[in-house]
């Protein structure tokens, strides 16, 4: 009897102290089967008391950032602790479908939609063998937060349509502008007055990188990475989040910016985004403006101390607010491992602000009590 009792106590407190209580960035991080989490690109949304963490599913080897699996999901509490919730959109076996195995699927981001009672999953599509030409937002659609997932429709966002705001002047294609060399001051000029909106007029905007953002009107943004990666798009979605109003702004033109990650706090909005280095990691940005549309006044790096030139080693992928606690945000990143993507790790810091600004400072472990530590 006394063995049996003893086992219990042994089970129980193997359970309990097993538990993560804190964060560890770049760690391996164990799911509660205790397999390293597969995640990556990845964003959060709160359900009901729990938080849903979906991201890129990536497997071994070199092929591993081509998607053959799919988007999984997980579940936490705490946000210490995951549960696999298994793969909620899966790359499909049939090749004439847009998300065949061997396709790329990135940065999946998922919004619940009161209207339709539908939680919707935006997420940046390549067709297979076609490199990054694709350039495609991609929508599915599902009754629950844990899936599954119904592949809807992919686009190339905003064909045919203006941007707010853009000069007559800039619609009409200048006689020489496909001669000039690129990265010189005149190509960027030529960028920043829309030279890469005229081009892809007709096809539809590219969409590379994004992330969507829900307004507390529920109005639905997509912002995407467009013209050839220069530009940010920030394109407003219908309201059932299904496709775009045709109302769209250009942010930070030629600016180069990658890995948007947005929230709002008092009222502002504010952006995180990497600069275009691929797998590597670079300098973050920040931004901050009183409509999500813009426009977006920069604020420089947010991160500071060791390895800030680096967001640590890091790519920005995406904040949401910590539940129950006033403007409490988390940064989440990505810490790349092209040779072994599955291999790759999570930065998630807390988001800090001095004079009006998001400041991200490396903490080896962590946890919520952080955010009540002065900077
Ligand atoms: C990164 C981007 C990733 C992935 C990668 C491919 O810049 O943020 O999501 O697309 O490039 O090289």
């Amino acid at each position: 009897m006394r063995l049996k009792y003893s086992i219990i106590i042994c089970f129980i407190c193997t359970i309990i102290y097993s538990q993560n209580k804190n964060f560890e960035p770049g760690k391996q991080w164990k799911d509660t089967d205790g397999v390293h989490i597969n995640a990556h690109g990845g964003g959060i949304l709160f359900v009901d008391g729990v938080y849903y963490w979906y991201g890129e599913h990536k497997t071994e080897g070199k092929s591993g950032n081509t998607s053959l699996v799919g988007f999984s999901c997980y579940s936490s509490k705490d946000l210490y602790n995951w549960k696999n919730e298994g793969i909620v959109l899966k790359a499909e076996e049939n090749p004439n479908s847009e998300i065949t195995k061997g396709c790329i699927m990135e940065r999946p981001k998922v919004i619940f939609n009161k209207k339709m009672s539908k939680y919707i999953l935006w997420f940046h599509l390549e067709l297979k063998d076609q490199g990054y030409n694709a350039a495609k937002a991609a929508v599915a659609i599902s009754d629950s937060p844990k899936g599954p997932f119904k592949f809807y429709k992919s686009y190339r966002p905003n064909k045919g349509v203006w941007p707010i705001g853009f000069k007559n002047e800039n619609k009409i294609a200048s006689a020489d502008e496909s001669k000039l060399k690129s990265w010189t001051p005149e190509w960027l000029t030529a960028v920043d007055n829309g030279m890469l909106v005229r081009r892809d007029f007709e096809k539809g905007q590219m969409s590379r990188d994004m992330t969507v953002y829900v307004d507390d009107n529920n109005k639905a943004y997509l912002i995407h990475s467009s013209e050839d990666n220069l530009t940010l798009h920030i394109s407003e979605l219908t309201d059932d989040y299904l496709d775009f109003t045709e109302k769209w702004t250009r942010m930070a033109p030629a600016g180069h910016n990658e890995a948007p990650a947005v929230f709002k706090k008092n009222g502002i909005y504010y952006m995180i985004t990497s600069g275009c280095t691929g797998w590597d990691p670079n300098e973050a940005r920040s931004f901050s403006a009183n409509s999500v549309l813009g426009p977006w006044k920069s604020l420089g790096n947010p991160c500071v101390g060791e390895d800030a030139a680096l967001t640590f080693h890091s790519q920005s992928t995406y904040i949401f607010p910590i539940q129950g606690k006033k403007e409490q945000f988390i940064f989440m990143a990505d810490r790349w491992k092209p040779e072994n993507p599955i291999d790759g790790s999570y930065i998630w810091l807390p988001i800090k602000f001095a004079n009006e600004k998001p400041i991200l400072k490396w903490a080896e472990k962590w946890n919520l009590n952080a955010f009540a530590e002065k900077l």
